[in-house]
């Protein structure tokens, strides 16, 4: 079997995807017409041109922008099921999905239609398509802790449809301890905590993500490995890593994939995995970003059934469920 056909045919899941992140400019452009809003861009091969970032601000600055034609629960259904239609091609099997309700509510689209179109789609990917999903709510980090807060009322009705939260955006000068109260109160209320830390922003910030808020999963974690001890403990509790080789790429967290910390991750022992984070805007799914990162660091084929097997370990999804894909992960390799 080639490389890619196990790549493919392993059942994965996917743990750090931003459903935003997934609006392709060709569903962009429909969504635009439909809803009767004027796009900067006016064909795909614009839209694509301006994909072309030199650090997280610049990227966030166009995900912001595109995601403002997304109004109706039609809109985020219709989203949510052509990034749901992707993963099933690539054999993903559950997905752990952020999304990013300030920057909706903030333009007057209120919080039932994002969270009801996204879990409208979800409950139509599990019974059509046999992906399982959880649905986890990101505050943006650029705001303040009180206006987390107020998302924390707001959503309040759908609490039990999130498995946890997480913490999104601009990175540097938001650290985690700036949201040490809000986190404390999920905590409390039962959520799962996620954070985006060590993306930009310096170890010290995945040190408190760990240390200080207790999180249960980081997101990226890039930079975690310039701090030999923050590696140790990282390896000791082995507390998931979410890497994304194509958006690290892209957002020149990295310069060369070749300088990809996973291999370097699964080598001391880390519990990393492979995601795709905004797949429309760095240009591939999950299946892509685990062949184009074991072409560049040449992963070997047990190397690389240890990520799928991995995504599952640090999914949220109960110890039988784990099993059940784990053991389908056996029965492709052996
Ligand atoms: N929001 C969407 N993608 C993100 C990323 N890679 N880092 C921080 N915030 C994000
Ligand atoms: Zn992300």
């Amino acid at each position: 079997m080639t490389q890619r056909d196990l790549i493919q045919r392993l059942p994965k899941a996917e743990l750090h995807l931003h459903i935003e992140g997934s609006f392709e400019p060709e569903l962009m452009m429909q969504l635009a017409a439909r809803n009767k809003i004027d796009l900067r861009f006016k064909t795909l091969d614009e839209a694509k041109a301006a994909y072309n970032f030199s650090n997280l601000q610049e990227f966030l600055d166009l995900y912001y922008e595109g995601m403002q034609v997304l109004r109706t629960e039609e809109d985020f259904h219709d989203l949510t099921w052509a990034y749901l239609q992707r993963a099933a091609a690539d054999n993903v099997r559950h997905v752990e999905m952020f999304f990013d309700p300030q920057a909706h509510t903030a333009r007057g689209v209120p919080f039932g239609a994002v969270t009801e179109g996204i879990l409208a789609a979800l409950a139509r990917g599990e019974k059509e398509l046999g992906i399982s999903g959880y649905l986890i709510m990101s505050f943006l980090r650029h705001l303040s802790e009180e206006d987390g807060f107020d998302l924390l009322k707001v959503s309040e009705p759908w609490h039990d449809k999130f498995i946890g939260v997480g913490l999104d955006s601009s990175e540097m000068g938001h650290p985690p301890l700036k949201f040490e109260r809000l986190y404390k109160r999920c905590e409390a209320l039962g959520f799962k905590l996620c954070m985006h830390a060590g993306e930009e922003g310096p170890p010290q910030y995945v040190r408190e993500a760990l240390l200080d808020i207790g999180v249960d999963r980081i997101d990226h974690g890039n930079r975690s490995m310039e701090d030999p001890a923050l590696i140790e403990i990282l390896r000791d509790t082995q507390t998931p890593l979410t890497n994304c080789p194509l958006s690290n790429l892209s957002l020149c967290v990295i310069h060369d994939l070749k300088d990809s910390p996973v291999k370097a991750q699964l080598e001391a022992g880390l519990m990393v995995t492979v995601n795709s984070d905004d797949p429309a805007y760095f240009g591939g799914y999950v299946g892509r970003n685990y062949e184009q990162v074991s072409q560049a660091l040449g992963l070997s084929d047990a190397q690389i059934i240890q990520l799928a097997r991995n995504s599952f370990e640090a999914s949220f999804l109960p110890g039988v469920s784990k099993k059940r894909h784990l053991a389908a992960i056996d029965a492709v390799t052996h």
